[in-house]
């Protein structure tokens, strides 16, 4: 969905040389880039941003739920409430919402890599951006929410940007999405997706590594000591 958009694939390039260094061993020559994971989500609010829309077009988890206890959840915003039986199970499926016009508006369906941006949620009024932050649920919630969101957050933000600054991938499109049947948690593609990736010129020869360190994207580092070996430019 990035590399299909220009303007954004070049926008999410400018915010990713923030969160990486590259040096070069003067003993071996090696060649590495170093992205600081931690720095993703303060300094990359594009890719982020992309992130979540990605999970709100393709996340369709559904969350069950059982009744233990006669219950009555109700809703002073939308003035309904529901009376929930036991035992019974409660079944809340993420895809629904996820593209709901009446939640994310007429272009609920469309890809729109700026509508996680802290100033496009800014600008929404009270009432959608309610319902936004409820209608959003690709972990889960409650109890249950998932414990590894951060984890899978990091990793996945981390392997997208590196993606995006060390390859030129090509001939890419937001795919359609196949029919989702009940129990889908992730979209698939309708069909292949068939793409081409090379390596980017100044970056062939480069090894990745990732880190925790807090630091950004100073071009070069002297004397770095990173996995045991000593690198420094040259
Ligand atoms: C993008 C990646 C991921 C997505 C979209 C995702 C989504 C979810 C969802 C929707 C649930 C159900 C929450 C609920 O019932 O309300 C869940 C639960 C869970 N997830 Fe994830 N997950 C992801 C990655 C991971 C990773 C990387 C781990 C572990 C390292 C993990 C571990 C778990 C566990 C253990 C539960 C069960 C929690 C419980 O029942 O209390 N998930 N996840």
């Amino acid at each position: 969905m990035i590399s299909d958009d220009s303007e954004l694939h070049t926008a999410i390039r400018s915010e990713l040389t923030k969160v990486v260094r590259r040096q070069k061993s003067c003993r071996t020559g090696e060649e590495r880039a170093i992205l600081d994971a931690t720095l993703l989500q303060s300094h990359c609010p594009l890719l982020l941003s992309s992130f979540h829309e990605t999970l709100r077009l393709v996340g369709a988890a559904t969350s069950v739920r059982s009744v233990v206890e006669p219950a009555t959840l109700a809703s002073a915003a939308t003035n309904t409430s529901f009376a929930l039986q036991s035992p019974a199970v409660i079944q809340l499926p993420s895809g629904i919402t996820h593209t709901n016009p009446a939640i994310w508006g007429s272009d609920a369906n469309v890809f729109n890599p700026a509508r996680f941006l802290p100033s496009t949620k800014a600008a929404l009024d009270k009432d959608t951006k309610r319902k936004q932050a409820q209608g959003y649920f690709p972990f889960g919630g409650g109890k249950h929410l998932c414990p590894g969101r951060h984890f899978a957050t990091t990793e996945i933000l981390s392997f997208v940007g590196a993606i995006i600054l060390g390859f030129d991938v090509s001939g890419s499109r937001v795919p359609e999405r196949a029919f989702q049947k009940l129990g889908t948690a992730v979209r698939k593609p309708k069909g292949d997706v068939d793409i081409s990736m090379k390596r980017r010129r100044g970056w062939e020869n480069v090894k990745w590594s990732f880190s925790v360190e807090g630091r950004g994207g100073e071009e070069e580092v002297k004397n770095l000591v990173v996995g045991g070996e000593e690198l420094g430019d040259e």
